[in-house]
C-alpha cells in the first residue's frame, strides 16, 4: 500500500521563504515543509517558529530542515534565495549575482536526484527560472517562475478598487517581463464576463475617464511602492506561490499566468515569460494561448524582447 505525501522544499529563509512556508502550512496545502538556508540556523528557528503553530491550525504539517542533498524525494523546491536590489536598482540589475546563487543551488539539488518541480521566486525571475531549467536539464513543465502571478493579481486588486468589486470577479493577465516592461491585453479582461471596455463606458460616472496605460503602470510599480515602504514584498508573492503549489499538488489544472518556457506561442520561442498557463501535476502543462489584438501583441513582443536581451548576459538563446 502506498500513500504518497506532498513534501515542499523552501530554499531561502528570509521574509518570502519563511511566509510562503507559513501560507503553505495554515492553507494545508502539503504534508511536509522543509526549510533549507545557508545559514541553518535561521533555517532551524523557522522551522521551530512554524511548529509553534500547528495546535492551532486545522491539520498538522511536519516541519522540518535540511540540506540540498536531502531534496531527491521532494515534490516541489521553492527558489526564493536571491540578491534583493539595492535603491536605485532595477530587478534585472541583480542578474548575475542571482545566476551564480541558483546555480549553488541547484547543481547539489540535481545531485541529491531531485526530479520534481522547480519554483522560482528569485528575480529577475523570468531569466532565472530559463537559467534553472538549464543548468538542471529538468523538462520545462518542471521548472516554473511566479511570473506575473503577483503583478495580476496587483491589476486585478486596482481595477476591483476602481468599479468597485472583489478583485476574484476581475479576470485578466498582466503578461511578460515580471518587471517594468509588463503589459496587460485589455481586449480580454472582463468582470464576471463583461468586457472591461463595456464596463468602463457603462460606469463613466463612478470610473470617470480611466488611463489603462496608468493602470499597467501602477501594477508594474506596485511591488517598488511596498518595497520603499517596508524594504521588500512577502504576503503578496508568498500567497501566490502557495497558490501555483496548490494548483500543481492538487493536480487543478487551474491558469495562472506563471513564467514558462515559450516554444512557438505567441510567435515566440526559447524565453519565460509570464502568460496563461495550465498548472496540474505535471507542472506547467500548457500555455492557454489567448487572443490578444495586433498592438497589444506587439508590446507584449516588446517585453519578451527585454527579457530576451537580458537572458543573453547568462545563457545563449
Ligand atoms: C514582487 O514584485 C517579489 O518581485 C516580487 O513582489
Amino acid at each position: 500500500m502506498k500513500i504518497t505525501r506532498k513534501r515542499v522544499a523552501i530554499v531561502g529563509c528570509g521574509l518570502v521563504g519563511a511566509t510562503t512556508a507559513f501560507s503553505l502550512e495554515t492553507q494545508g496545502v502539503c504534508d511536509e515543509i522543509m526549510m533549507i538556508d545557508i545559514n541553518a540556523e535561521r533555517a532551524v528557528g523557522e522551522m521551530r517558529d512554524l511548529k509553534d503553530s500547528i495546535e492551532y491550525l486545522g491539520r498538522n504539517v511536519k516541519v522540518t530542515t535540511g540540506t540540498y542533498a536531502d531534496c531527491g524525494d521532494m515534490d516541489i523546491i521553492v527558489i526564493t534565495a536571491g540578491a534583493p536590489p539595492k535603491p536605485g536598482q532595477s530587478r534585472l540589475d541583480t542578474l548575475e549575482v542571482g545566476a551564480k546563487i541558483c546555480e549553488s543551488i541547484v547543481t547539489p539539488i540535481m545531485e541529491s536526484g531531485f526530479n520534481g518541480i522547480f519554483i522560482v521566486i528569485s528575480n529577475p525571475v523570468d531569466i532565472l527560472a530559463h537559467y534553472v531549467q538549464k543548468i538542471s536539464g529538468l523538462p520545462k513543465n518542471q521548472v516554473i517562475g511566479t511570473g506575473t502571478a503577483i503583478d495580476s493579481a496587483r491589476l486585478k486588486n486596482l481595477i476591483g478598487q476602481l468599479v468597485n468589486v472583489d478583485p476574484r470577479s476581475v479576470h485578466g493577465y498582466s503578461m511578460g517581463e515580471h518587471g517594468d516592461s509588463q503589459m496587460v491585453p485589455w481586449s480580454t479582461v472582463t468582470i464576471a464576463g463583461k468586457p472591461f471596455y463595456d464596463v468602463i463606458a457603462d460606469n463613466k460616472e463612478l470610473v470617470g475617464d480611466v488611463n489603462l496605460d496608468e493602470l499597467v503602470e501602477k501594477t508594474a510599480r506596485e511591488g517598488w511602492e511596498i518595497y520603499n515602504r517596508k524594504g521588500t514584498t512577502y504576503y503578496g508573492i508568498a500567497t501566490a506561490c502557495a497558490g501555483i503549489i496548490k494548483a500543481i499538488l492538487n493536480d487543478e489544472n487551474r491558469i495562472i499566468p506563471v513564467s514558462t518556457l515559450l516554444e512557438g506561442e505567441y510567435g515566440e520561442k526559447d524565453v519565460y515569460a509570464g502568460v496563461p498557463t495550465i498548472l496540474n501535476c505535471t507542472g506547467a502543462s500548457d500555455v492557454l494561448e489567448i487572443h490578444m489584438t495586433p498592438h497589444e501583441l506587439a508590446r507584449f513582443k516588446e517585453s519578451v524582447a527585454v527579457i530576451r536581451e537580458h537572458t543573453k548576459k547568462i545563457m545563449d538563446v
